[in-house]
């Protein structure tokens, strides 16, 4: 199939659009300067490029986001561009890449993912809703910066299920090839966790010596997470562990 990756430069992006080809679709991957082989060019922001972008597409896989700069302009507004720039006439099957707690979790980032969910359900387009956990890779990240020097600080008794990017790209590839739920869908790695033990695992690797200190966060955030809000409570899991990622 004629497939377009929104976001195909970032860290899932770049796993997802070789797996695509792999299987056998036409993919193109856009972004902000078209960068890449299959690269076209399509910036949310302004709405610049995308019906070029999406034109012709029988999928398109929206996984492009900016968590760190203007979520509200690019997820939510972008999206609701994105969806105006699709030919009505010939409508594309909409995946949207979102994360597990979006509608649970007290983060103004997930309001906004959770709010780009209800511009595409709106939309009445054929579309899935692909709701992810933390990638292993984003959560090696978070726990390097999160180190002061010896000490490893984390929240108490925080509960996630981190999944491996390929994992992630790989469950798509199928949602892909399938019909649209006309809903949500999630995805979360093998194994459910305590931040605390993620953060040991990881310090053992890649910081021996370092002591992890578990604080408690108060609030909704902290209760919220506790209570498993950004744990699936359904649907796929990926194989690759935290363990396995770590000694990868
Ligand atoms: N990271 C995680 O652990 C995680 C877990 C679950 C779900 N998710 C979701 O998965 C998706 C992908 O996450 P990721 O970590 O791969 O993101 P990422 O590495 O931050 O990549 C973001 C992508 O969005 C594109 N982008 C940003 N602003 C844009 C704009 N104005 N117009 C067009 N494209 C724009 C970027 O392209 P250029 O900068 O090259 O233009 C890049 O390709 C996101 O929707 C995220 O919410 C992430």
């Amino acid at each position: 199939m004629e497939v377009l990756v929104t976001g195909g430069t970032g860290r899932l992006g770049q796993e997802l659009v070789p797996q695509l080809r792999d299987a056998g679709h036409q993919v193109r991957s856009m972004s902000r300067r078209g960068a890449g082989p299959g690269g076209v060019r399509g910036d949310l922001a302004t709405g610049r490029d995308l019906a070029h972008a999406v034109a012709g597409a029988e999928v398109v896989v929206h996984a492009a986001s900016d968590p760190r700069g203007n979520p509200w302009e690019v997820d939510v507004a972008g999206t609701r561009r994105l969806v105006e720039a699709v030919d009505r006439s010939r409508p594309p099957h909409l995946v949207l890449v979102s994360i597990v707690g979006v509608d649970r979790v007290p983060l103004s980032y997930y309001r906004a993912k959770y709010a780009a969910e209800q511009v595409l359900l709106a939309s009445g387009l054929p579309v899935t809703l692909v709701r992810i956990t933390q990638f292993h890779g984003f959560v090696d990240e978070l726990l390097a910066t999160a180190r002061r020097g010896p000490l490893l600080p984390v929240p108490m008794g925080w509960r996630a299920q981190p999944v491996d990017v390929a994992d992630a790209a790989a469950h798509l590839v199928e949602v892909v090839a399938a019909a649209p739920s006309g809903g949500v869908v999630e995805l979360g790695g093998p194994e459910e966790h305590s931040v605390a033990d993620l953060a040991r695992a990881w310090a053992a690797v890649r910081a021996p010596g370092a002591r992890v200190i578990a604080t408690p966060v108060p609030g909704r955030l902290g209760a919220a997470l506790r209570e498993g809000a950004a744990v699936p409570a359904r649907g796929a899991r990926g194989r690759r562990t935290w363990a396995e990622h770590l000694h990868g």
